[in-house]
């Protein structure tokens, strides 16, 4: 047990129970649920699961100076997902590390919308833009066990994590990634596309957990933001492909309205986020 602990309040032996209200209070400043993910990252130190605290909660606690290191982690902001490698995406845990962007559960949405075309229309080729974890390209194949899925990235960090995650369900039949500007290298006859872009504006002010650990190519999208999902629309109809399915910023429903408008398509739908703020939208080109 080292001085630091002393200094930042933890005794030399201390239990799961001390531990824990110890690691809320250094989490108070800086996440929205302490006590939540106190308990996450001592779960995650002990390899248990969060039950086993409550029913070792007399335990004395070993190893506390590795656990003070990963609390004082997250107490600079790092979010908790790249601390332990791990994250809970639809009906599934993912791997992440640095470089590769965190799903949200925002994004769960957009996975339904898609899945939903899939199924009315019978649809079994697919490409996704910006693979990220894999979290997306990972939950259709599982639902889909049909769905053939090309998944581009412009990042090899990315490209790697979600080889992993598609690997660790065994879907290497059902995904193929391709390291590629938007959908450029891929030649193949597709039905939809389905993406969640970089969208965020340059100048936009973002909290340290996002800015200081995300990737950067994740995030911005230009300078207004929705330089790249423009750019993706023009690709799409260019090509044979019916459907476009993509998230985007709570405030680009109008600009992508209009530059969709002018392009002229079959339909544009708008759908929003459970904050009821618009998150994204599916065009039909032909
Ligand atoms: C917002 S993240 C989405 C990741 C994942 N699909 C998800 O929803 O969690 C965007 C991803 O697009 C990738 N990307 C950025 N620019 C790209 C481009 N021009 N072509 C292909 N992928 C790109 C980034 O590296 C990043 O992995």
């Amino acid at each position: 047990m080292g001085k630091n602990a002393h200094a930042t309040g933890v005794k030399l032996s201390t239990s799961i129970k001390e531990s824990l209200v110890w690691a809320k209070e250094q989490l108070q400043e800086v996440c929205e649920r302490p006590q939540y993910e106190a308990e996450l990252l001592l779960a995650y130190h002990l390899t248990q699961d969060r039950s086993y605290l409550i029913t070792h909660e007399r335990d004395t606690l070993g190893n506390l100076e590795d656990f003070q290191k990963l609390i004082q982690r997250r107490s600079r902001n790092e979010p908790y997902e790249y601390i332990t490698g791990n994250v809970s995406f639809y009906d599934i845990h993912l791997k992440v590390e640095k470089g590769v962007l965190i799903p949200r559960p925002e994004t769960e949405i957009l996975v339904d919308v898609v899945a939903k075309i899939i199924e009315k229309e019978h649809i079994t080729r697919i490409a996704e833009i910006g693979v990220g974890s894999g979290a997306i390209s990972v939950v259709l194949a599982r639902k889909f066990p049909n769905l053939h899925i090309i998944a581009t990235d412009i990042c090899d960090t990315p490209l790697r994590v979600a080889k992993k995650n598609r690997d660790t369900f065994g879907l290497g039949r059902q995904i193929e990634f391709r390291k590629s500007h938007l959908i450029d290298e891929v030649p193949e006859a597709l039905e939809l596309v389905v993406s969640n872009p970089p969208y965020i504006a340059e100048d936009f002010m973002l909290e340290s957990n996002v800015i200081d650990y995300e990737p950067k190519e994740a995030l911005f999208g230009g300078i207004v933001g929705d330089e790249l999902l423009n750019q993706i629309i023009l690709d799409v109809k260019a090509r044979d492909i019916k459907y476009l399915a993509c998230e985007m910023g709570y405030d680009q429903k109008e600009p992508i309205s209009a530059f969709v408008n002018e392009l002229g398509v079959k339909s544009i739908k708008f759908y929003k986020d459970l904050a009821g703020f618009d998150r994204g939208f599916v065009i039909e080109f032909v």
